[in-house]
């Protein structure tokens, strides 16, 4: 029975290998070999410093960068041979080298430890994923900004309850979305520029008495400037966190829109039409068109908030710095990028797609007596009641179309004036919904020529 073989990066004090079942535990390199590309930018920033201070020579450099470029082809290429044995790809991609290039390759990791150089890692891959994020916001911005602007004027119910509360304008509930991931944007923006300090250098723990440039491998990964702490450079995840914990109010707006959409297409409802591209039919129902991917992206939150559980459970309660158990940060963080992106673009493709039932909508608005508050408000502004009045006179009006059987606008005169003598013909005016939303003016109001102003300020801002 032959030993299994130290492992040759850490190995030198061991006597034996690892039980099988230790390097099932261990190793990461089925998931990190994600982070390649930005394990090979940190190496080739790091050897190309440690040229330019002396450490290594520029021929052993050259050397390194040579081999590592191959690696990273070998990688994109698919033909990289990965290794559970090697456990995470920072050794996958060394072991490689000096296959590749033989002795200068053991001279890249002088100064540093896989410690550091995860943490940097990690932070390139999770500055790619804000963009990502951000560029994901942007694009649903602009799909809904050409929805709202269609239907600036375009009235529709407006909730509160999922009772018919008040008329408000399509454009108007698009554009509320439009704000949500313009928040969300904002968060993925803070978090990138906390984020951006580069732990490269930071080595093991404590730093390293080689004269190294931090600055310079800051800047060669377009870090803003090296991280101040070399115990919180490759203890800190909450880089990490803040990522996903944008990314999980991001999930939520999204899963709002997402039940709306199922609402709305619903036979019921009828309010939104969701293009073949974006529904699946029923294997035994044969008239059904299901909002599939509404629906998933309404419960795609669950795994990203489950990730950001998972992380903050990880990193509570662990002693500085470095901790094994730092490994778990990353398997549901990718899981957690990729459910968010893919959820961005989901929505982005139905709302490019979607066709608001501009009738179904108007029917709804005039429905549920929507306009009382338009009535109770004339009555203070043009009867002289105080509000509360105002507001128990409509309540018998409502309740009197209701006993009818009709809407607020359907009532004669006589039926109003029975209620209160100062009302006259002209309170029609106001029970149509369309005056009720032209009258909605205030700033931020739902009125079309707000929604048109807000409409063009945001297409302004994204350019
Ligand atoms: N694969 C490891 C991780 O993801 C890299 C860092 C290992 N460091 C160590 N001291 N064992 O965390």
């Amino acid at each position: 029975m032959t030993e299994k073989s130290q492992n040759a990066m850490w190995g030198g004090r061991f006597a034996a290998g690892p039980d099988a079942i230790m390097e099932a535990i261990n190793a990461s390199i089925a998931y990190d070999q994600r982070m390649a590309a930005q394990d090979i930018a940190g190496s080739r920033a790091h050897a190309a410093m440690l040229a330019a201070q002396g450490i290594i020579t520029d021929s052993d450099a050259d050397a390194i960068r040579e081999g590592l470029l191959t690696v990273l082809s070998e990688i994109e290429g698919g033909t990289f041979q990965f290794s559970a044995a090697l456990e995470d790809i920072h050794m996958n991609v060394e072991a490689r080298l000096k296959e590749l290039i033989g002795e200068p390759a053991g001279r890249l990791h002088t100064g540093r430890s896989r410690n550091d150089q995860v943490a940097t890692d990690f932070k390139l891959w999770v500055r790619d994923q804000m963009d990502a994020a951000i560029a994901g916001c942007e694009a649903l911005q602009r799909a809904l900004l050409t929805q709202a602007e269609a239907g600036a004027d375009w009235v529709m119910p407006g909730f509160t309850h999922l009772q018919t509360a008040q008329p408000v304008t399509w454009g108007h509930h698009m554009m509320a979305y439009v704000e949500m991931l313009g928040r969300d944007v904002g968060r993925f923006r803070d978090a990138r520029a906390r984020l951006n300090e580069s732990p490269l250098g930071a080595a093991a723990l404590a730093g390293t008495g080689f004269a190294i440039d931090r600055d310079m491998t800051a800047q060669a990964l377009g870090f803003d400037r090296p991280t101040a702490n070399s115990l919180d450079s490759v203890a800190d995840r909450d880089f990490a966190l803040e990522f996903l914990g944008a990314a999980t109010i991001c999930a939520m707006h999204l899963s709002r829109f997402a039940e709306e959409l199922v609402i709305w297409s619903s036979a019921q409802f009828r309010f939104v039409a969701l293009s073949d591209r974006f529904s699946t039919g029923s294997s035994i129902m044969p008239q059904k068109k299901n909002p599939d991917a509404a629906e998933l992206i309404r419960a795609k939150i669950g795994r990203i908030l489950g990730a950001q559980v998972a992380l903050l459970t990880v990193m509570k309660g662990l002693p500085l710095a470095y901790s094994k158990d730092m490994q778990e940060d990353k398997e549901q963080t990718f899981d957690a990028a990729d459910s968010l992106m893919l959820a961005l673009a989901a929505m982005e493709g139905m709302v490019k797609d979607m066709t608001a039932n501009r009738e179904s909508l108007a029917a709804a608005a005039g429905s549920g007596f929507s306009t009382a508050t338009d009535l109770a408000d004339w009555l203070v502004r043009e009867a002289g009641l105080p509000f509360r009045d105002a507001h128990h006179a409509t309540g018998a009006l409502v309740a009197l179309a209701e006993s009818k059987g009709c809407d607020l606008p359907d009532l004669t005169l006589a039926d109003m004036k029975d209620v209160n003598d100062a009302i006259t013909d002209d309170v029609f005016n106001v029970l149509g919904v369309d005056n009720s939303v032209a009258s909605r003016t205030s700033y931020g109001g739902t009125a079309p020529v707000r929604v048109r102003e807000q409409v063009a300020r945001w297409r302004d801002i994204l350019g």
